[in-house]
């Protein structure tokens, strides 16, 4: 049966590899996506998802932009320019989409829509919870309609990569994130625990080159400005991890990952801000994905992506 799916993205690389891998899978039906801040900014991952999408030939997809603060009303950190360059997307000019963002905005979109498919929708979080912590704010029943949160983020198990603590996507909004995990939403986590195990090879990247299709020359332009931005920041992982991409792997083939059932809290200030601390508990409110089959999933991310 096909999923319906929302994606709430930062786009990002690994957003936009991820929003190419679910395009070109027939078991997940776009219903739209949404956009917030964190590898750049929330106007700017809305133009870098509405250019992917015109690249795709997918310009029925609607794009919501998400509110530019935090959910408690601060400031977001700054873009993480590093890794995905000053536009977002590793400075790759994709052609200019004709299409704007919708005028609702992202949280209402995810009410609207949950409304309409009770029960039925899977929303894929790559990025911070701002967007759907405001959704259940506004509207706590959703929480109990919505099918699943498949969700980028987090590091259980692991250390963090934006501080020795947290990961990136927590990190850049703790509060939403405490927030939506303890909305009693049913939710898998997939963090840095399993996707520090998903990597691109640059042998793969050649591959898109040499195909040369728009679409694959766009892709390889930003993972090669990834792979050199990885070498730099985490040379041990020797390859750019799939992070956002997993979360599309999980969606299509669940038992990819191996999950356990935890009481996941995030930390919300402090040192520790974002932190995501887990104890084994059978009625948790997170399962939390501890194994992957990498070598399954990256061949069928790279089966996919172009197509
Ligand atoms: O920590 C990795 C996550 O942070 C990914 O979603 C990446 O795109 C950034 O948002
Ligand atoms: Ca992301």
């Amino acid at each position: 049966m096909t999923k319906q799916i929302i994606l709430d993205v930062d786009t990002g690389i690994d957003d936009a590899l991820a929003i190419t891998y679910a395009a070109h899978s027939p078991e997940l039906n776009l219903l739209g996506i949404t956009t917030t801040f964190g590898n750049t900014y929330v106007d700017v991952a809305a133009r870098n998802t509405l250019n992917l999408l015109h690249l795709l030939g997918k310009d029925d997809v609607p794009v919501y932009k998400g509110m530019s603060q935090m959910l408690n009303g601060d400031d977001h950190h700054q873009p993480a320019t590093w890794i995905h360059g000053e536009n977002g997307v590793g400075n790759v000019d994709m052609p200019e989409s004709p299409k704007q963002p919708e005028a609702i905005p992202a949280h209402e979109f995810i009410i609207s829509t949950v409304r309409e498919y009770p029960n039925e929708v899977t929303i894929i979080t790559m990025a911070n919870h701002s967007n759907l912590a405001r959704a259940i704010k506004q509207d706590p029943e959703i929480a109990s309609l919505i099918d699943e949160v498949i969700l980028m983020g987090g590091a259980v198990t692991t250390e963090g990569n934006i501080t020795a603590h947290a990961e990136a996507n927590i990190y850049n909004d703790s509060e939403a994130a405490q927030f939506t995990m303890q909305s009693g939403v049913s939710m898998t986590l997939i963090g840095l625990d399993v996707t520090r195990k998903t990597l691109l090879d640059k042998a793969t990247i050649d591959t898109w080159v040499e195909n040369g299709s728009p679409l694959a020359e766009a892709l390889a332009g930003m993972c090669q400005f990834y792979m050199e931005a990885y070498e730099k920041e985490e040379p041990i992982l020797k390859g750019c991890p799939l992070h956002d991409p997993l979360t599309i792997g999980v969606a299509v083939e669940p038992s990819l990952v191996e999950t356990k059932q935890m009481n996941v809290n995030v930390v919300t200030d402090g040192e520790a801000n974002g932190q995501t601390v887990g104890t084994e508990d059978e009625n948790g409110n997170v399962k939390v994905a501890l194994e992957v089959d990498a070598e399954k999933f990256v061949a069928h991310f790279a089966n996919r992506i172009l197509g």
